[in-house]
């Protein structure tokens, strides 16, 4: 059976290292999902290259262009339905989504955050793990709800913090996991295999034969 790819739109504010996973991710035929736009709010983001160069449409919606967070955020909305995406996946997009924005994508919105969540939720992750000495870090693919890095939990992956780690040592090593989980998870609920069931993210068809997976999670 063919299946359609889905149309997904990536925003983003910065360097742009997991749009660039995405993007390679959906070169694949089989993958489920197709990135049909980025969108930056900062005019310099080297993601826009990046995007470019793969024949991506870009656009940017300069927040400070605008006199209210409402009008700024309505420009991207309309910019994203305008594409035809149905998910949109944030990509180190610095700006906070308001609840209106996150109602008019509900369910459909990923984030990729740099901690373990419900750890370590908001900025500087790394440093803060390395200031409590945990043991296991690692980053969360999770749906955005209106209550910001708190929304239901698609993927995870862990890597151990180490004697000599330092901020950026670490954040090297769970970058790493983020380009590897982004994808998968994206992939999951796009084919239908990851659906949000009473506000938790069901993962199906883990060997169901009935019902394949058509992009591996990894364990
Ligand atoms: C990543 O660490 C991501 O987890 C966080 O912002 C960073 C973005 O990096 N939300 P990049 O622009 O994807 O390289």
């Amino acid at each position: 059976m063919s299946r359609t790819r889905t149309p997904v739109a990536v925003l983003v504010s910065g360097r742009g290292s997991n749009m660039a996973a995405l993007i390679e991710a959906a070169r694949a035929p089989d993958y489920p999902a197709e990135i049909v736009l980025v969108v930056s709010n900062r005019p310099d983001a080297g993601a826009l290259a990046t995007a470019a160069a793969h024949g991506i449409a870009t656009a940017v919606v300069d927040h400070k262009a605008f006199g209210s967070k409402a009008a700024f955020e309505a420009a991207v909305a309309d910019r994203i339905e305008a594409s035809g995406a149905e998910f949109i996946c944030l990509a180190g997009f610095m700006r906070v989504l308001s609840g209106g924005f996150v109602d008019r994508f509900a369910g459909r919105i990923l984030n990729i955050h740099p901690s373990l969540l419900p750890s370590f939720k908001g900025l500087d992750t790394h440093e803060r793990a390395l200031a409590e000495g945990v043991r296991i870090h690692g980053c969360t693919v999770h749906i955005v709800s209106a209550e910001l890095d708190a929304g239901p939990i698609v993927m995870q992956a862990a890597v151990s913090v180490v004697a000599d780690d330092t901020p950026d040592t670490l954040a090297a090593r769970v970058l790493a996991c983020e380009h590897r989980i982004y994808p998968a998870a994206l992939a999951a609920l796009a084919c239908g295999a990851a659906r949000l069931v009473d506000g938790k993210v069901r993962l199906t068809a883990d060997g169901d034969p009935a019902e394949p997976l058509v992009w591996p999670i990894p364990r």
